[in-house]
């Protein structure tokens, strides 16, 4: 029996509330799940929180409450948020404070020992406290701390850092070098976009260290104690990765692993797709299938969306003014892995009002008022059995009805394809030129006249408009699954055919002569651009704005650092 289908997004900080980038990735990851389960696939999604390390333990004591209350707290405020998003299709919310995975951090850390890749250093260095990591002399420059006094800040932000040694364990990362390499040559197409994966191919072959993966229990006791060394707590990211394994409900059973995709944003890939693979290979793991890597939502003028949100409205607000589906459409069908994204509430409006209010919904309309389609049932009629088995000569609109056969036909695997790469965009594209197409279908043939001259053509040109409405309708419920299954009901598809599949998805599988639904109503409301209310402007910034930097891996910042003691193991 093959195993279910096992995705993930990645665990997320607890030092924010949600932003549009978590609702995002979380978005996108219940798309690919909802597409499974309709394809018939057993699928397993995995979100949650990463709640381990010094900001957490510090932004605790700032609160005046325990660490674990605090994570208690925020986990809440996501599960909260992802139900408000109607991101409800997860099997789990996994914390990192949770049992089972403080047990099997633990364990992947005994067998990585065991196996010789881990040993003890002494670590001495700049040291960022706030960012948690040790910093090269390349990336320091002089400047103050908050006392006024002189000290080595960072480069990028000024952060005051001191000077620091202690006592650390590492993992042989360098001993992965030739095997990571060889796992890329050997399955070319494991990280979507392959430009990232060609990134990850040059960060290999020029920049891999050792990876110091403890801190000091004294300065970070917010941690999963090292096993046999109480005075240690693991690095967060060997904790945080292991959340895949734990989900999957390794080590005790393996019904899930490997993962079928691993959903990340573009700053985390070389944690996922360098270190995560080594983690996995020292301790004799089956890698992943894939990683799906995204860019970043930033703001119509092109700067990352802040957390003050001066430049866009929160995607709590966007949903309230627009509606779950029009947002959840507009990140589906405006993102691509290849490239950073525009969101705004100008941008949405345009996308909702185009692609959603005029043509899904006006064309919805057609296809059941009562003026156009007087007897309210499917039309039946020799001549669409003639247009279903592709027979010549079905009267004047033969092209258009033929060609529209033609992509109906072909829609399924189209999305199925891009879907394969989580490729939203290339999917709802798909499925709007169909739309368009069935639109113009009916523009050229106007069956609201054609009930009056010929009921054969009437019949065959909104059999066809329903039938690829219904296939159009039921390829859309992962992406909008509150207005989906409005069709669906509207045109008057039974549950029991909301399936994805080659067979439910075939021109001429709806049956002629069963009535439509009995529900009507508008699909999407157009939105009015004065009805929504501006967004605040910006306060004045101080300098320039520059592009966010990617988030470095610590163990990279880490370079110059001097490891002085010999590894107490040897490979
Ligand atoms: N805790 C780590 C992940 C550990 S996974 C083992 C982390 N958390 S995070 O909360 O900072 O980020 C989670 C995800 O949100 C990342 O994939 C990140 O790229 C994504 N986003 C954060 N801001 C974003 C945008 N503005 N746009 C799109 N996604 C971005 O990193």
């Amino acid at each position: 029996m093959s195993k279910p289908y096992y995705i993930t997004t990645p665990i997320y900080y607890v030092n924010g509330v949600p932003h549009i980038g978590h609702i995002y990735t979380t978005t996108l990851t219940d798309c690919q799940t909802l597409y499974q389960r309709f394809k018939g696939v057993d699928a397993f999604m995995l979100t949650g929180c990463d709640e381990h390390g010094m900001k957490v333990q510090t932004t605790a004591e700032n609160n005046g409450v325990t660490p674990q209350q605090w994570c208690d707290q925020v986990a809440e405020k996501f599960k909260q948020c992802f139900t408000e998003f109607g991101l409800t299709n997860y099997n789990r919310f996994i914390r990192t404070s949770d049992e089972d995975h403080i047990k099997a951090a633990q364990n992947i850390w005994s067998i990585l020992d065991k196996n010789g890749y881990i040993y003890k250093a002494r670590y001495e260095g700049w040291y960022n406290v706030s960012d948690e990591c040790f910093v090269t002399d390349t990336n320091l420059k002089d400047g103050v701390n908050k006392k006024g006094e002189a000290c080595k800040v960072t480069i990028d932000g000024d952060v005051p850092c001191v000077w620091h040694s202690e006592e650390n364990y590492m993992f042989k990362l360098t001993a992965f070098k030739d095997k990571l390499l060889e796992f890329y040559e050997q399955n070319p197409s494991v990280i979507v976009p392959s430009f990232r994966q060609q990134e990850i191919i040059q960060f290999l072959q020029t920049g891999l260290q050792d990876l110091s993966i403890s801190r000091s229990k004294a300065k970070i006791h917010w941690g999963i104690e090292v096993p046999n060394d109480a005075d240690h707590t693991m690095y967060v990211w060997i904790d945080a990765l292991t959340n895949y394994l734990t989900g999957a409900g390794w080590p005790a059973e393996n019904k899930l692993w490997p993962a079928d995709v691993h959903v990340i944003g573009k700053d985390i890939i070389r944690f996922h797709c360098v270190y995560w693979p080594a983690f996995l290979m020292g301790a004799g793991i089956e890698l992943p299938k894939k990683f799906f890597v995204h860019g970043w939502w930033v703001a119509a003028d092109n700067r990352k969306i802040g957390k003050s949100l001066g430049n866009a409205s929160s995607p709590q607000e966007m949903a309230q003014k627009f509606g779950l589906d029009a947002l959840r459409y507009y990140m589906l069908s405006e993102a691509t892995p290849e490239s950073d994204c525009q969101i705004s509430d100008d941008l949405v409006v345009v996308k909702s009002n185009a692609d959603l209010a005029n043509a899904l919904g006006n064309l919805l309309n057609r296809c059941v008022m009562s003026k156009i389609l007087p007897d309210q049932i499917v039309p039946k009629h020799e001549i669409i059995d003639k247009l279903i088995k592709n027979e010549a000569e079905i009267g004047p609109f033969e092209t258009q009805l033929k060609d529209l056969v033609a992509n109906v036909n072909k829609l399924f695997g189209l999305v199925d394809a891009s879907m394969e790469n989580l490729r939203t965009k290339d999917s709802l594209l798909a499925i709007m030129a169909v739309v368009y197409q069935i639109n113009s279908l009916l523009q050229v043939s106007e069956p609201w006249k054609l009930i009056k001259s010929s009921t054969e053509q009437h019949s065959l040109i909104m059999y066809t408009a329903i039938e690829a409405m219904r296939i159009v309708g039921t390829l859309l419920l992962p992406f909008l699954p509150i207005k989906a299954p409005v069709i669906l009901r509207q045109l008057g598809i039974p549950e029991s055919d909301w399936k994805i599949n080659a067979k439910i998805l075939t021109f001429g599988y709806l049956q002629q002569g069963v009535p439509i639904g009995t529900e009507k109503g508008i699909l999407f409301q157009r939105i009015e651009m004065e009805k929504v209310e501006p967004v605040k402007p910006e306060p004045k910034p101080k300098k320039e704005p520059k592009e966010k930097k990617e988030k470095k891996p610590k163990a990279e910042n880490a370079e110059a650092v001097q490891v002085k003691a010999e590894p107490e193991k040897q490979e």
